[in-house]
C-alpha cells in the first residue's frame, strides 16, 4: 500500500454533510437476479417515473461508518449488522434483500475507490456509508416494483450534531415518526419524511432535535432524533427502551455490549417513562451519525427536566464514548468481528 494523497479538507471541521466524491457502487435487481454491480462517477441515477420508490416510498437505506486508525488501516465498523437490517427492512416493504456478499462487497469497493477521502487517523471525523435499496421501473398500481436499484456512496463526516460530546437539550413531540405495529422498526423513508416536521418544529424551538413517544400511549420514550436513547440509572444500569416501532440501532446494542463488557455494568431494555427521568443520572442519543451525544435536559408539556446541570458529561457516558470510539478507531480491542478491514490494495 502506498502512501495515499488525501484531498484538501478542513478535516477538524467536517459537519455532517454530502460531498461528491470519486466513485460510488451501483446494482441492479431483473427478473429474480442481482447484477454483479459496478463502480461508476456519475452520482445521478436515471429512473422511470412510475417507479414504487418514487410514489410509494417502497425503499430502504442503511448509515454505517469507516475508520483510519493510527497505523493507517481503514475500518469498516459491524458491516454485516447493516446488511442483515438492510435485509430486514426490504422484507418489510417486499423488496428483494440485497445478498449479504453483495452489501460487503459493495462497502468495500466504495471505501476502497475513494480513499482520498477517508478522514486522517486523530481529526474526529469518519467516512460515512449511505447504501439504499429502491423499487423501480414501470409501474402505476400500489404493488412491488419489478426491478430495483441497489446503491453504495459515501463521503467523510464530522459530528452530527454540532456540539460534539457536549449535552445538548431536546423537546418531545406530539407527533409520531412511526405506527404500532408500522414499519418503525425497519429503516425505510417513510418514517424519516414522517420525521422531518417534529424536527423542524424542535429545532425552531431552540432544541436539537426532538424526542418521539410510543406511538400508542405517548408516555415511553422510544426515539431520540434519528437516534436511539440510552440512560444510566443512578445506581449506573445501562436501560434503553424496547419496543417494536424503533428502529434496532447497532450503536446501541454495541453500546450495550460495551457497557457490560468493558463498563461491567447490568444492562436492560425496558419500557422508559418520560415521567421517571428522575431515575436516570445521565441520558444519551446514541447512533451511527450522532455517535453518543449526551441529553442535557429533555423538555415535555413545557416543563424540563435536565440531567445533573444539563452542561457536564456524566461519567459513565463518557467511559461509554471513549471505549465505542477507541474500538472504532483501532486503539481499544473490539470484541471479535466487529472491525472490518478495507483491503487498500
Ligand atoms: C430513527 C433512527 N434510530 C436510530 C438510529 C441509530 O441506528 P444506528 O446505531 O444503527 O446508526 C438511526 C440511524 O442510524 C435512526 O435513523
Amino acid at each position: 500500500m502506498g502512501i495515499i494523497q488525501k484531498v484538501d479538507l478542513d478535516w477538524k471541521n467536517l459537519g455532517f454533510a454530502y460531498l461528491k466524491t470519486d466513485l460510488r457502487f451501483m446494482a441492479h435487481y431483473r427478473d429474480g437476479t442481482w447484477s454483479d454491480g459496478a463502480l461508476t462517477e456519475d452520482n445521478h441515477i436515471h429512473i422511470h417515473e412510475g417507479s414504487t420508490a418514487i410514489h410509494y416510498g417502497q425503499q430502504a437505506f442503511e448509515g454505517l461508518k469507516a475508520y483510519t486508525t493510527k497505523d493507517g488501516r481503514i475500518l469498516i465498523f459491524r458491516p454485516d449488522q447493516n446488511a442483515k437490517r438492510l435485509r430486514n427492512s426490504a422484507l418489510d416493504v417486499m423488496m428483494p434483500p440485497v445478498p449479504e456478499e453483495l452489501f460487503l462487497r459493495a462497502v468495500q469497493a466504495v471505501v476502497r475507490a475513494n480513499l482520498k477521502w477517508v478522514p486522517p487517523y486523530g481529526l474526529g471525523a469518519s467516512f460515512y456509508l449511505r447504501p439504499y435499496l429502491i423499487g423501480v421501473g414501470q409501474n402505476m398500481g400500489v404493488r412491488p416494483a419489478p426491478e430495483y436499484h441497489f446503491g453504495v456512496f459515501g463521503c467523510p463526516v464530522g459530528a452530527y450534531f454540532k456540539s460534539g460530546l457536549a449535552p445538548v437539550r431536546f423537546i418531545t413531540s406530539a407527533r409520531d415518526r412511526a405506527a404500532p405495529h408500522g414499519t418503525g422498526q425497519a429503516k425505510v423513508g417513510g418514517n424519516y419524511a414522517a420525521s422531518l416536521l417534529a424536527h423542524e418544529q424542535a429545532v425552531k424551538a431552540g432544541y436539537a432535535d426532538c424526542i418521539y413517544l410510543d406511538p400508542l400511549s405517548h408516555s415511553k420514550i422510544e426515539e431520540v432524533g434519528a437516534a436511539n436513547f440510552f440512560g444510566i440509572t443512578r445506581d449506573g444500569k445501562f436501560v434503553t427502551p424496547k419496543s417494536d416501532s424503533i428502529l434496532p440501532s447497532i450503536t446501541k446494542y454495541s453500546l450495550m455490549e460495551v457497557a457490560q463488557k468493558y463498563l461491567s455494568l447490568p444492562v436492560e431494555e425496558s419500557d422508559v417513562s418520560i415521567y421517571h427521568l428522575d431515575e436516570f443520572a445521565e441520558a444519551g442519543a446514541c447512533g451511527t451519525a450522532a455517535v453518543i451525544t449526551p441529553i442535557g435536559g429533555i423538555t415535555h408539556n413545557g416543563r424540563e427536566h435536565l440531567f445533573g446541570d444539563g452542561k457536564t458529561v456524566g461519567p459513565v457516558t463518557r467511559k461509554l464514548y471513549d471505549t465505542l470510539t477507541g474500538i472504532q478507531y483501532g486503539d481499544v480491542a473490539g470484541p471479535s468481528g466487529w472491525m472490518v478491514e478495507v483491503d487498500q490494495g
